[in-house]
């Protein structure tokens, strides 16, 4: 049985202070999720790693939204695993499709840091997802296929396992414009296709959210579908209120 993921990723929103708020006020709707078999986290940015993990309620995922796949040296402006380590944090979103555009992520980088990051003892959080051209044309399954072989490249059925995927139309990411749940669960249950292609019955073991302009109105539509395993939020994850109401609609 996969359990139910709520992720959000803050993107370049907050200041420290104000993440801080965020993790202050969270502390009850944290424990609220997890009586209801639910995992919540949150993804802030570098500089409120250290201040949200110190005051968030410990049963929530901290997540980074990047990590270098180098030990140390000189990457100027990079993170490293031991980094993030040292200052409580366990959870890597890759890949973002924000990333993959503005920083040149690329899915084989991607697959160094998956490997990176497994090596230890860490969760990443690998996302995928095709433009509106590429949607248009109906090549969404083809693009997917090749960001999820790229990405669990040399990856066996054990290490797979530990990997959450988010699944994200480019499309739909802060548009307003939301996959329809049925859109939603055909490139999910394709998704999960491909790693039953790669990993046979592991496959039904590893989560895989869908992204883009989840609120907490349409979370339950997604939650219903068979493959859907969870969201990862963007805009409607920012403020504590609609975080709970993400939380409650995913319990709908
Ligand atoms: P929105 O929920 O703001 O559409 O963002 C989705 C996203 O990119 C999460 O990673």
């Amino acid at each position: 049985m996969r359990k139910k993921l709520l992720l959000g990723n803050w993107k370049m929103n907050k200041t420290p202070s104000e993440a801080k708020a965020f993790a202050l006020a969270a502390s009850e709707m944290v424990d609220y999720a997890v009586a209801h078999n639910i995992e919540v986290g949150v993804a802030p940015t570098f500089v409120s790693l250290a201040a949200v993990k110190e005051n968030i309620n410990p049963k929530c995922i901290v997540a980074a939204q990047n990590v270098n796949e180098h030990d140390h040296g000189a990457f100027t402006g990079e993170v490293s695993i031991a980094m993030l380590k040292e200052v409580g944090i366990d959870w890597v979103i890759l890949g973002h499709s924000e990333r993959r555009e503005y920083n040149g992520e690329t899915s084989p980088v991607c697959n160094l840091k998956i490997k990176a990051l497994l090596a230890a003892d860490m969760t990443p959080v690998y996302c995928c997802g095709e433009s509106l051209d590429t949607f248009e044309k109906g090549q969404t399954k083809e693009w997917v296929s090749k960001q999820i072989r790229e990405g669990f490249a040399g990856l066996s059925a054990e290490d797979a396992k530990k990997v959450v995927i988010a699944y994200e139309p480019i499309w739909a990411i802060g548009t307003g414009k939301s996959a329809s749940k049925e859109t939603a669960e055909d490139t999910i249950s394709f998704i999960r296709g491909v790693l039953r292609e790669l990993y046979g019955e592991t496959a039904e073991e590893i989560r895989i959210l869908y992204g883009g302009s989840v609120k907490p109105a349409n979370v339950a539509e997604y939650m219903s579908e068979p493959d859907i395993d969870g969201a990862l939020v963007g805009g409607a994850s920012l403020e504590p209120d609609s975080f709970k109401g993400l939380i409650e609609g995913m319990l709908k």
